[in-house]
């Protein structure tokens, strides 16, 4: 009998679900090519559902999701809900309640895609960030004194433990030997700065490291990391940096690989439930417009195969499909500008998927 996954889908807010779909529709029609089944369930949970009942997430949510074996989100954020709410009720919350401590976010430019960056091609950008998803400032450590007064002070702290560092590591360096490229792995930090933090991190990189004599070591402090994203991204492997800087840093390496409408990445819990989505965000202008690119969300599927279901097989036919897609037929990767609709993208994704391209 063929194997049947359960799957979660969060749509989400804005575009979320109409990108979500397509991705659904592309890994249904993947799933009866590679021989297994889908077993899908969908959630409501975002900005409408907030206005509507006041509840941002079910309490729950989490022991839910446990009961799946991954999880594809669309979007997350409302333009009548203030900025926070559901980052942090719905996102945050779950990325840290189901501790997926990784967000891998692979920076992959796919031919035929534009880069600003001048006379580079796919062949010099091709890495991948591993961005630590569960601690440091995003812990929402800190509180204010002296509120609404002229000697107000507000303190955010950044929280990391050694086994929160050691975790990610070792994800890093296994991926960086399982690439098989330049087997190089750069850690990102700001060792002249945040002395307590990234001393912390360089030691457990470099105790780890010795067990890993394969995996060259490198570090980069992110102001430069920044710099070397966009005159010599050819230099990087795989990339281990901390929550805040890898935010800030995948938002750049989402421009080198051609925008939000391609960029891909998963909230893993190597030993539990991962959760994929396209990293741009819910877009509400072109809500319900068809104009959306669904090929970040299409590629976010594809990372669930291969992470989460290890279907690398099946997996790999989605990228091809994208890469043909993107050569071939797509004169740009910005919403409105594709030269067809969202639903007619993700058609083509799935008709090259059957086709076994
Ligand atoms: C991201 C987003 C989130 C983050 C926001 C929406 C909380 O920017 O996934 O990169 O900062 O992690
Ligand atoms: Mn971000």
């Amino acid at each position: 009998m063929a194997k049947t996954y359960k799957l979660a889908l969060l749509g989400g807010d804005g575009t979320g679900p109409e990108v979500a779909a397509e991705s659904k529709k592309v890994l249904d029609v993947t799933a009866q090519r590679f021989g297994f089944k889908l077993d899908w369930e969908a959630f409501d949970w975002g900005g409408a559902r907030y206005l509507r009942t006041g509840e941002v997430l079910p309490e729950s949510a989490a022991a839910t999701l446990r009961g799946f074996d991954a999880i594809l989100l669309g979007a997350i954020g409302h333009p009548d809900v203030k900025p926070g709410i559901l980052e942090k009720g719905i996102l945050l919350r779950l990325r840290f309640e189901l501790q997926q401590y990784i967000n891998l976010r692979p920076i992959k430019l796919y031919p035929g895609v534009f880069t600003p960056i001048k006379d580079k091609g796919p062949e010099h950008i091709d890495f991948v960030v591993v961005r630590e998803n569960n601690e440091g400032l995003y812990t929402g450590s800190g509180g204010f004194l002296k509120r609404g007064t002229p000697e107000e002070v507000a303190i955010q702290t950044a929280i990391q433990s050694r086994a929160g560092c050691d975790r990610c590591l070792k994800f890093a360096f296994e991926l960086a030997r399982r690439r098989d490229r330049n087997k190089t792995l750069t850690l990102v930090g700001k060792t002249n700065v945040l002395t307590y933090e990234f001393d912390l991190w360089e030691r457990a990189f470099n105790e780890m490291g010795a067990s890993y004599p394969d995996i060259q070591r490198d570090y980069n402090h992110v102001d430069a990391a920044c710099m070397w994203f966009v005159k010599n991204p050819e230099w990087y492997d795989v990339i281990v940096t901390n929550n805040i800087f890898g935010d800030i840093i995948t938002d750049l390496g989402a421009m080198i690989q051609g925008g939000m409408g391609i960029a891909a990445g998963g909230n893993l819990n190597p030993e539990g439930v991962s959760m994929y989505e396209p990293i741009g965000g819910s877009a509400p202008k072109y809500t319900g417009k068809n104009v959306i690119n669904p090929l970040a969300a299409i590629g976010a599927g594809a990372l669930l195969l291969e992470h989460s279901l290890s279907q690398s097989e099946a997996a790999s036919a989605i990228e091809r499909a994208i890469v043909k897609a993107t050569s071939e037929r797509l004169p740009s990767m910005a919403a409105g500008k594709m030269g067809m609709g969202t639903t007619e993208v993700g058609d083509l994704i799935a008709q090259f998927v059957a086709d076994g391209i």
